[in-house]
C-alpha cells in the first residue's frame, strides 16, 4: 500500500504541477480560505484511484468529506486522509509551496503517510516501525538541542483574526527561538521537522488531513508530536505542536506561558 500512496500522490501532484500558474480560484470556503479547480480535480484522481484498488477501504478528504462505499460494506479498519493540495492559497497565487498528503490508518492508528512536493519532486515517506525516508532515503529529525539554536515554522489558521492566543505565541517564539517561518502548508512542514529542515512546528486549528500523514513521518523520523498540554496527538482535535524531541519541552513552555 506504501507503492500505491506513492505512486497516487506523485499522479495527483503532477496533475497539480501542470496546472500551476494557470488555476481557477472557484469558490471562498470562508473569507480567506478558497478552493480551486486543481483542489478537486487532484482530490478526484486520489479518490477514483482508491476506489479502483481498495474499494473497500473508507476515505476522509478535505473537499469530498467521509465517503466510501456503504457502511455494510466497507472495511472500516482501514482509512484514506486526504488533502489533495495543501498549501491552496499559495498555489493560487503562484508561490510555489504545495504539496499532496494522504495518511492511511487501521483501526484509528496512522500506518503510512506520504507527502509529495512535485515542485522539488520531493516525497516524504513513513511506514510505522519501518522509518522515514525522503525519495526513498532515510531522514532523520535534527540534532538541535535548544530553542535559542532553532528554526521553526508555524501556520496561520483560517480563523487567525478570531484567535487571541495566535499573536502572543508567536511573538514569544520570535523573540526567544532563532528564527520563525511561516510557508503556507502544514503537511510539508511537519515534513520538514522530519527532514530536520526545521527544528519544530506548532499550529491550532489544524484538520485531520493536514497533519495524519506528517505526524506519522515525524514519529518515524525520531521526532515527537503533541498537543499543547504534552498529550499524544489525536488527529481530529488541533492544536499540534511537533518538534525534534529536543526542544519540545522548552517550546512547549512558551505556549502554556
Ligand atoms: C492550509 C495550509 C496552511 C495552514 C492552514 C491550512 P489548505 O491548508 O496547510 O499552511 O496554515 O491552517 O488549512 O487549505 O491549503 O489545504
Ligand atoms: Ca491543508
Ligand atoms: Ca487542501
Amino acid at each position: 500500500m506504501l507503492n500505491f500512496a506513492i505512486q497516487t500522490a506523485r499522479d495527483a501532484g503532477r496533475l497539480l504541477a501542470e496546472r500551476f500558474g494557470r488555476t481557477i480560484e472557484i469558490a471562498n470556503k470562508s473569507e480567506i480560505d478558497l478552493v480551486t479547480e486543481s483542489d478537486l480535480a487532484a482530490e478526484r484522481l486520489i479518490i477514483d484511484r482508491i476506489s479502483t484498488y481498495y474499494p473497500r477501504h473508507a476515505i476522509l478528504a478535505e473537499e469530498s468529506g467521509a465517503i466510501g462505499p456503504a457502511d455494510h460494506e466497507r472495511q472500516s479498519d482501514w482509512r484514506w486522509i486526504i488533502d489533495p493540495l495543501d498549501g491552496t492559497t499559495n498555489y493560487a497565487h503562484g508561490y510555489p509551496c504545495f504539496c499532496v498528503s494522504m495518511g492511511l490508518e487501521c483501526n484509528g492508528r496512522l500506518e503510512l503517510g506520504v507527502v509529495y512536493d512535485p515542485i522539488r519532486d520531493e516525497m516524504f515517506t513513513a511506514e510505522r516501525g519501518q522509518g522515514a525516508a525522503l525519495n526513498g532515503r532515510r531522514i532523520r529529525v535534527s540534532p538541535t538541542p535548544k530553542l535559542a539554536s532553532a528554526l521553526l515554522c508555524t501556520g496561520f489558521p483560517y480563523d487567525v483574526r478570531e484567535r487571541n492566543e495566535f499573536a502572543r505565541h508567536f511573538a514569544n517564539f520570535i523573540m526567544t527561538a532563532q528564527g520563525v517561518r511561516r510557508d503556507g502548508a502544514a503537511a510539508l512542514d511537519l515534513a520538514y521537522v522530519a527532514a530536520g529542515r526545521f527544528d519544530g512546528f506548532w499550529e491550532e486549528g489544524l484538520k485531520p488531513w493536514d497533519v495524519a500523514a506528517g505526524a506519522l513521518i515525524i514519529e518515524e523520523a525520531g521526532g515527537r508530536v503533541s498537543n499543547y498540554a504534552n498529550e499524544p496527538l489525536d488527529i481530529f482535535t488541533p492544536p499540534i505542536l511537533a518538534s525534534n524531541g529536543l526542544i519540545h519541552q522548552e517550546m512547549m513552555g512558551v505556549l502554556n506561558s
